[in-house]
């Protein structure tokens, strides 16, 4: 084994140095303070890995993404949702008998407790989604016992596709559409979402083939901020439905999975001011002006994120196939030739990422725009789940408690309130 040694204060330490299947190198510093009294700082984690795991592998550097070494490119074109919800909970591909067995699974505990209906009775309809799915899906865990994992995975899997329809139909004040165990699973979100008492709803093929590619693309990605929130959450022992709620919570920031709703907003608000998008996107640049293009950058990748790549071919293809136009398309792919050809973008590697175009397909699905980052949730639930899972099986696994560099007062005594009053005058 390698090793990486530090000089520090005139003394030299010795680490291990790892080395992952792709090659990867890290620094083995679990003996750091032990051996020095000193620690690492690295705000944002940029710089740090909390974990091994052999589930998602990105190289943000050649635009690489691979769920369980299966690129992205190949489960998007190939794959259904619920194969690759198998694929990253269980670590191989069903086969069509596990299939069976784990679809009819999803299916048949799609109902929520009845009880649990209630609770949306308390939410006003102006409730933003994800607040109701994280406040729900923590509820779960009042229904179930926390030791019952595996029949909990599917629980959770299944009921937070109802859970995200109801949210719809309760924020729309229609009634709630019961599941149909008729139906696959994403086709059974799609009715719960759109029919209505008077009339049943039929998913289009091109729509259902849609939503199973944007759920695919949006089923893991390694240590992001949602999914490290599970694992950091769930390293206290908390039960699956309190970490992934955790998530939930973590993936609603603008800077994360919330910015596929502030991507549309921001499209919406160029075409709506009639300002140009080189203006938008000159305006983007400056430090004080408080907007960023949404939907562009990532802390990983530094060369095209390859589902942004994917979801702008698919939102061509499906408007195209539903023989819709949305202006709003228009706009963002002019933003994006904007960008990539001018030289702040360039310089600082910034790409469109998953949530520049995936907006413009949830809105030809007929999915309003307050609704996308609980699409964004519904997708990564399984990777939040294979991860949370690997996290507890893992026998290294300690709860996650960093240490700080604390910069405040030095020790010092209570003065007198006199004293005090005297040091203010
Ligand atoms: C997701 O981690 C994941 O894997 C996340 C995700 C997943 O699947 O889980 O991929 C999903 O969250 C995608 C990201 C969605 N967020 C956005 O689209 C919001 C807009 N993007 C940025 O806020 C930003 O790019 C981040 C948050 C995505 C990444 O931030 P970093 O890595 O901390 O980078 P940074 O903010 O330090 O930016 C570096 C430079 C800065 O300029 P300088 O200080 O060097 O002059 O690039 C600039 C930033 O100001 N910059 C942008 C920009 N993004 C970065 N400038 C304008 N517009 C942007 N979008």
């Amino acid at each position: 084994m390698s090793i990486a040694t530090l000089l520090l204060k005139g003394k030299e330490y010795d680490f291990p140095v790892l080395e992952g299947t792709e090659g990867e190198t890290a620094i083995d510093i679990t003996s750091l303070r032990a051996k020095s009294g000193a620690i690492t700082l690295d705000p944002g984690y940029a710089n740090t890995g909390s974990c091994t795991s052999a589930i998602t592998f990105i190289d943000g550097e050649k635009g690489i993404l691979r769920y369980r070494g299966h690129a992205i490119e190949d489960l998007a074109g190939t794959a259904s949702f619920v194969e690759v919800c198998y694929l990253l909970i269980h670590g191989e591909l069903p086969t069509p008998a596990e299939l069976l067995v784990f679809d009819d699974q999803l299916t048949r505990h799609s109902l929520i407790h009845e009880d649990m209906k209630k609770f949306f009775e308390g939410f006003p309809p102006s409730a933003h989604p994800m607040a109701i799915l994280s406040a729900m899906i923590a509820s779960l865990s009042a229904y179930y016992s926390e030791h019952d994992n595996e029949l909990n995975i599917i629980r959770l899997l299944s009921k937070a596709k109802t859970i995200v329809s109801f949210a719809y139909k309760k924020s729309i004040g229609q009634p709630f559409i019961y599941p149909c165990n008729a139906l696959s699973y994403t086709q059974n979100f799609m009715q719960m979402m759109f029919a209505v008492p008077a009339e049943d709803y039929v998913v289009s093929p091109v729509v259902d083939r849609a939503l199973n590619l944007l759920l695919i693309l949006h089923a893991d990605h390694e240590q992001n901020c949602s999914t490290s929130t599970v694992r950091m959450v769930g390293s206290s022992g908390a039960n699956l439905f309190a970490s992934i709620s955790a998530g939930i919570c973590a993936l609603w920031g603008p800077l994360h999975g919330g910015a596929n709703q502030q991507v549309i907003e921001m499209l919406q608000q160029i075409r709506q001011s009639g300002q140009s998008a080189r203006k938008f996107v000159e305006r983007a640049k400056e430090k004080d002006s408080g907007s960023k293009l949404m939907g562009f950058g990532h802390r990983v990748y530094k060369n095209f994120d390859p589902r942004a790549t994917i979801l702008k071919n698919a939102a061509d293809q499906v408007l195209a196939a539903l023989g819709m136009r949305d202006p709003l398309l228009d706009t963002a792919m002019e933003l994006e030739q904007i960008a990539l050809s001018d030289p702040y973008f360039i310089e600082r590697k910034l790409y469109p990422n998953v949530d520049f175009y995936s907006g413009i397909l949830y809105r030809a699905m007929g999915i309003p725009t307050n609704m996308f980052t609980a699409m964004f949730a519904l997708g990564r639930l399984p990777g939040w789940i294979a991860q949370w899972k690997e996290m507890v099986k893992e026998p290294k696994t300690k709860i996650n408690r960093p240490r700080q560099l604390y910069v405040g007062k030095t020790a010092r005594e209570v003065e007198s309130v006199e004293t005090r009053i005297a040091a203010t005058v």
